[in-house]
């Protein structure tokens, strides 16, 4: 029968603060040396340690110490027989006057290391024991006492099931993340690519489609704006609600405007009836302005109103009507130029760019192209299944794509077109060098890096003929042909 009868009030009181901070430790080594921690000093201890029990090899393994003293050899400190001790009792254990104790003064560590007193208590998870808090004295005695093993006795499943608690949490974290790391990212829908950007482009459009946040998608012409539009949506509880993209580019406003808010019937010349706007139509779902940088100024304030309070008028109506839109914006723009020379609102920038995705260019992802290209093949429509060879993907991907996924969309389809064979060769590809050798846009670095790239093109990969023709060495094109991914 187990007596609590000795503990003291103080050391109750003391316990409690050890268990409140506890419940507040996620880790199971935080835990642990809290524990240790407050032990050595409540008990007046000098060393104080958890042992883990390694059931499958039947060791026990010092993995934490605390001590007001340097315990040089660990191996061995510690008294194999007290915790082959409380391996079979299970029961917090105290022992005074252990160099006299007959039951311990056999025990080569405790003899040579003058151990005096000792307490210490068995961690029990799921009915084994998994570890052992140690405390020993060579000095002091007062505190090494029934009361204290009491304690101690008390405290023991209360940190047993701590612990337990921190090592489940710790285990189903490590499985999570395992698992993670085993499931393929779930695709976005239509949207081919494996490249580590378009990766890291999947994880944002799955965490962002759920919410009712509105996005912004930068990116140059033909990257897959568009796409990556529709695949929110898709991927958002507005599913099953209309989406409806408009395009804002080269509008005059005034229709603009009229498509988005509706109007009344003689609101203008040409109003013969009510007509319902995008806004409306859209009700519950989502809203895609395309080009959203071309939006005029007094549609700008507009659209903001919308966004604040969620609720339009057509024209030439005073009825507020309530509408409940997402909005995805999308821009090739930097918008943050727009806004610098007075052309796009501030406000509403940071309204739409709630979160702002950037679809990568092709040239960013070389190696999906193959992917793509196969794609784009397969989806033609010409129902030839042709092929596509090694020396003709080699060429699309040194290429720098300045039309990005459209332009390699055009070029497949021209090579369908002109391949004779089942397979899409090298010559089929035609891809407009002069135009790109006529566009001097971009950075030095960028320049240099599309002649580089230009001259291995023209030389089929030959990188000495290549260095050659640009007088610089064979090494240092190599190397800059590595950092582009050649
Ligand atoms: N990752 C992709 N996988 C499959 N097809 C793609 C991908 N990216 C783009 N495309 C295709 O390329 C074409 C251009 O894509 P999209 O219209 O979405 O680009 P965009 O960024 O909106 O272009 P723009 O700036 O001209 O509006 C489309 O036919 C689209 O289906
Ligand atoms: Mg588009």
């Amino acid at each position: 029968m187990t007596h609590f009868d000795a503990i003291r009030h103080d050391d109750l009181m003391g316990l409690y603060e050890l268990t409140r901070t506890m419940s507040r430790l996620e880790d199971d080594a935080d835990i642990l040396r809290t524990v240790l921690k407050h032990f050595v000093i409540q008990i007046g201890a000098e060393v104080g340690a958890f042992i883990y029990y390694n059931i499958r090899e039947d060791a026990f393994e010092v993995r934490m110490i605390e001590s007001t003293l340097t315990v040089h050899d660990t191996d061995n400190y510690f008294s194999q027989t007290i915790f082959r001790k409380i391996l079979k009792t299970r029961e917090a254990l105290l022992s005074f006057d252990t160099q006299s104790d007959t039951e311990y003064s056999a025990s080569q560590s405790v003899v040579i290391n003058h151990i005096h007193a000792i307490l210490a208590f068995p961690l029990i998870i799921n009915d084994q024991v998994y570890g052992i808090m140690y405390f020993d004295s060579r000095h002091s005695r007062q505190k090494f006492t029934e009361a204290s093993r009491q304690l101690l006795t008390f405290f023991a499943p209360i940190a047993s099931l701590t612990l337990a608690h921190a090592l489940r949490g710790k285990a189903m974290h490590r499985e999570n993340v395992a698992l993670k790391k085993l499931l393929p990212q779930k695709p976005l829908p239509d949207i081919i690519g494996e490249s580590r950007p378009m990766q890291q482009l999947t994880r944002l459009v799955h965490k962002v489609a759920p919410t009712d946040a509105s996005v912004l998608i930068l990116g140059e012409n033909g990257v897959g704006k568009d796409l990556v539009a529709r695949a929110i949506h898709r991927l958002s509880s507005r599913h099953n609600k209309p989406y409806l993209a408009q395009f804002v580019g080269n509008l005059p406003a005034s229709i603009l405007e009229s498509e988005l808010f509706g109007y009344k019937k003689g609101a203008f010349t040409g109003a013969n009836e009510d007509k319902m706007g995008l806004f409306e139509a859209v009700h519950g779902g989502t809203l895609f302005l395309d080009e959203i940088s071309e939006l005029s100024m007094d549609l700008q304030a507009k659209l903001l109103r919308v966004l604040q309070n969620k609720e339009i008028k057509r024209l030439g109506e005073n009825t507020i009507r309530k509408v409940d839109v997402r909005i995805i914006a999308a821009s090739n723009k930097d918008l943050k130029q727009l806004i610098r020379e007075g052309k796009f609102r501030d406000d509403l920038y940071y309204r739409l760019n709630v979160i702002a995705i950037k679809v990568p260019p092709l040239r960013d992802r070389r190696e999906d192209i193959p992917l793509l290209a196969r794609h784009i093949i397969r989806t033609a429509g010409d129902g030839s299944d042709k092929k596509i060879s090694q020396a003709a993907l080699k060429k699309l991907m040194v290429y720098n794509w300045p039309g990005n996924v459209r332009q390699l969309e055009n070029v497949l389809q021209r090579a369908l077109i002109i391949s004779e064979s089942a397979m899409i060769e090298e010559e089929d590809i035609v891809l407009e060098d002069e135009q790109e050798a006529e566009n001097m846009e971009g950075t030095m670095e960028e320049l240099k890096n599309r002649l580089i790239r230009e001259r291995i093109r023209q030389f089929n990969g030959n990188k000495t003929l290549a260095a050659k023709s640009l007088d610089i060495s064979l090494r240092s094109l190599q190397m800059k042909a590595r950092e582009l991914g050649l």
